[in-house]
């Protein structure tokens, strides 16, 4: 007999709700929580797949989406300046200079700048070996706060905050480029490592060293400028800011992507060696201006050579310091040329294959450190330039037109010197005096894509002439 509800006692409710209490707790952690169990679920009943309507697609990003927070000194402006007017856009680049105190003057052509903020009430959380390293991590939250957003409509925030050092150069166009193929919407922290070896590892392989230029996405500048205060009480022993930031950045549960265009180049004197082969990718910043020897030798100081360097910028960024291979091949001989495009010619009178040219002659010496490896990447060395068949003749870049209407655009490199050793084989370049480039007008393209195939003649004027295309099908660069 069916007991009639009226029937169970009032206990009996109590032991119905707790088996069901039971029941309940078994179901949600084992058939809705439990990874095994989630896949036969859904087949069971479909209707708990959730379809998202696909996201509106963004329009591309461009300039305006980008805030730039400069690390200066009053002190240093004077002579920093010079560096950072070389790449700053009047009314183009958002952002500010970053100062510790109000300079006397300020001039009207530079960045907006800004005070940081007192930073004393953290005093007791620093020991830090860097004096500046509270400075450097509070200013990411203050350059976040700077950016008032007219009418705060989502759609018109920025999208990525850059952080650089006032002798950082910015190749803003690549840079632009390169944020666009990434979500702006997501967490990203992207930044390079040192060159050094000892620097990185001391410091952390999972860093993005500050002098190269640092980028968050616009997210993850928000979550950091809301930890910031209390984050930076928990790492009062690091060394300096990159490595406070890198952990701040890990208590959101964010890792760094790394580039290899950003350049920390914790590197010393004459860096033509790496910037004859830089990598694959494109050139986004140059750190440690005043402190390398001047990029191009004969008679150029710093600035110019970097202002030089600039003016190959403006006729083509996106195949700056990209390195492309020719081969030169007759009955007796093979020559071959590594073109660094705006900066350098490599020409070797024998056949080397683009596996050994990529690897940077070291024509410089790491930051610190004296055990090898010294660097992050292979090097060919320097005791090459005195072997008659591994030595380069070097060329540099001198000047640059873009012709337009198809044209293209045509750069020239004209020889350093004599190359002081012997010929290889019978038949010597020393006769070589420049090397005429000729490039596509389109903007090279990087994701994906193979470097340009080349062709080279030798005029009877000694001028060689190189003229880089979109590669066949299958074919190869020697
Ligand atoms: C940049 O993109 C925004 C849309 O996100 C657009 O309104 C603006 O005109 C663009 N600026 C330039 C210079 O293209
Ligand atoms: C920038 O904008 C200001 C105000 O709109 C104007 O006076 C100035 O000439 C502009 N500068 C440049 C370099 O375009
Ligand atoms: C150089 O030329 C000489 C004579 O013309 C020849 O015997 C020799 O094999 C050549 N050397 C090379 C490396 O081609
Ligand atoms: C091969 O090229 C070298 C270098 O340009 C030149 O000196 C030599 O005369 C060329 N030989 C032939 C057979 O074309």
């Amino acid at each position: 007999m069916i007991p009639s509800f009226n029937k169970i006692k009032p206990s009996s409710y109590k032991s119905l709700a707790l088996i069901g209490l039971v029941f309940y707790s078994i179901y949600t952690t084992f058939f809705t929580n439990h990874p095994c169990c989630r896949l036969s679920e859904f087949m069971l009943d479909q209707s708990h797949i959730r379809v998202h309507p696909p996201d509106p697609p963004t329009p591309t990003t461009n300039l305006t989406h980008l805030v730039f927070g400069i690390a200066g000194s009053s002190r240093t402006w004077v002579k920093r300046r010079p560096y950072v007017d070389l790449w700053w856009r009047p009314n183009a680049t958002r952002g500010h200079v970053w100062l510790e105190r109000t300079p006397d003057e300020w001039p009207a052509s530079s960045p907006p700048y800004r005070v940081n903020s007192d930073l004393r009430r953290f005093k007791k959380y620093d020991r830090h070996g860097h004096p500046a390293t509270l400075r450097q991590v509070y200013m990411i939250k203050e350059a976040f706060d700077a950016v008032g957003v007219a009418g705060g409509a989502a759609a018109e925030e920025p999208r990525w905050l850059v952080m650089v050092d006032d002798d950082t150069m910015v190749f803003v166009e690549n840079l632009v480029e390169v944020l666009n193929k990434y979500d702006h919407r997501g967490y990203f922290y992207l930044g390079g490592v040192s060159e050094c070896v000892s620097q990185t590892a001391t410091h952390s392989f999972e860093l993005a060293f500050g002098g190269a230029g640092f980028v968050m996405s616009w997210p993850l500048a928000r979550g950091f400028s809301r930890i910031a205060d209390e984050c930076l009480k928990r790492y009062p022993d690091l060394y300096g800011g990159d490595h406070v930031t890198m952990s701040c950045v890990s208590e959101l549960g964010v890792s760094v992507t790394h580039h290899p265009g950003f350049h920390q180049f914790d590197l010393r004197g004459d860096i033509s060696g790496y910037l004859s082969a830089h990598p694959k990718a494109p050139l986004l910043t140059f750190h440690h201006v005043d402190v390398l020897d001047p990029i191009f030798p004969s008679k150029m100081d710093r600035l110019s050579s970097l202002r030089h360097l600039m003016s190959a910028a403006a006729a083509d960024s996106s195949r700056l310091l990209q390195q492309f291979f020719c081969y030169h091949h007759n009955t007796t001989a093979t020559w071959s040329f590594s073109l660094s495009f705006g900066y350098s010619v490599h020409l070797y009178e024998k056949l080397i294959p683009p596996s050994a040219l990529r690897l940077p002659i070291q024509t410089f010496k790491p930051w610190r450190g004296w055990t090898k490896p010294f660097f992050m990447f292979n090097v060919r060395e320097h005791s090459v330039v005195d072997d008659p068949c591994e030595a380069p003749h070097v060329f540099f870049f001198e000047s640059v037109v873009r012709e337009g209407g198809g044209g293209g655009v045509v750069s020239t490199y004209v020889r350093r010197g004599p190359r002081g050793v012997a010929a290889c084989g019978n038949h010597s370049a020393e006769g070589v005096s420049r090397v005429r480039v000729f490039t596509p007008e389109n903007r090279l393209e990087h994701v994906g894509k193979r470097r340009e195939c080349c062709k080279v003649s030798i005029g009877s004027d000694m001028i060689a002439e190189i003229t880089l295309k979109t590669c066949g099908m299958y074919e190869s660069l020697i």
